[in-house]
């Protein structure tokens, strides 16, 4: 292209599919995709709001009487549920991605895409809220390491992959809204 052509003007994303976000908790799965839905003008909803609703109770308190065990297999039930629905942007909790079964129908249904952050940007964003059992630790930033470990191999196979920076969310927003326009 010539310096100073305009660029070509981008294909609009027209979705077929549910836009599923999988990352750590402080990814930015929920602000980002509430802005990315809004852009996309497509509803956005949120796999722990849902969990939430269905339970009729917090996730900490599904975690203190029933265990993680039953809270995983009340995600997974909830994500297959609203992946029948028409397409949407749907912030799924950070572990969803992590249960196979729960892969294999986000995979299958969804367009799938992983919000990779720093510790950095992971732990200034996670510090804003105190309600997520797994960070209830003496060292939460030591947990969130080991889940990074543990979790990005798997997070990497989502459809595309997005860096969320420490920025305005809006950067972010647009990186996927490009990844996007790259794969269609
Ligand atoms: C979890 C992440 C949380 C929530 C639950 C477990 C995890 O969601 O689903 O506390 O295993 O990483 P966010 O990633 O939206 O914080």
């Amino acid at each position: 292209m010539q310096p100073g052509a305009p660029s070509p003007s981008p294909q609009p994303v027209r979705l077929d599919r549910t836009i599923a976000l999988v990352g750590l908790m402080g990814a930015g799965k929920s602000s980002v995709g509430r802005r990315l839905a809004e852009r996309l003008g497509v509803p956005f909803r949120d796999a722990d709001d849902e969990i939430v609703i269905a339970a009729g109770r917090s996730i900490a308190d599904i975690f203190a009487e029933r265990g993680e065990e039953e809270f995983r297999a009340g995600e997974r039930r909830v994500i297959a549920r609203m992946l029948n629905d028409p397409p949407h942007v749907l912030a799924t909790g950070g572990g969803a991605f992590m249960n196979p079964l729960t892969r294999l129908v986000m995979r299958d249904r969804a367009i799938t895409v992983w919000l990779r952050a720093d510790i950095e940007t992971l732990m200034k964003r996670v510090s804003r809220r105190d309600d997520r059992p797994l960070l209830k630790a003496a060292d939460p930033r030591a947990v969130m390491e080991k889940l990074m470990a543990e979790r990005y191999p798997v997070y990497a196979e989502a459809d595309l992959v997005v860096d969320s920076l420490d920025g305005p969310h809006t950067q972010t927003v647009d990186a996927i809204i490009k990844a996007l326009e790259e794969r269609a």
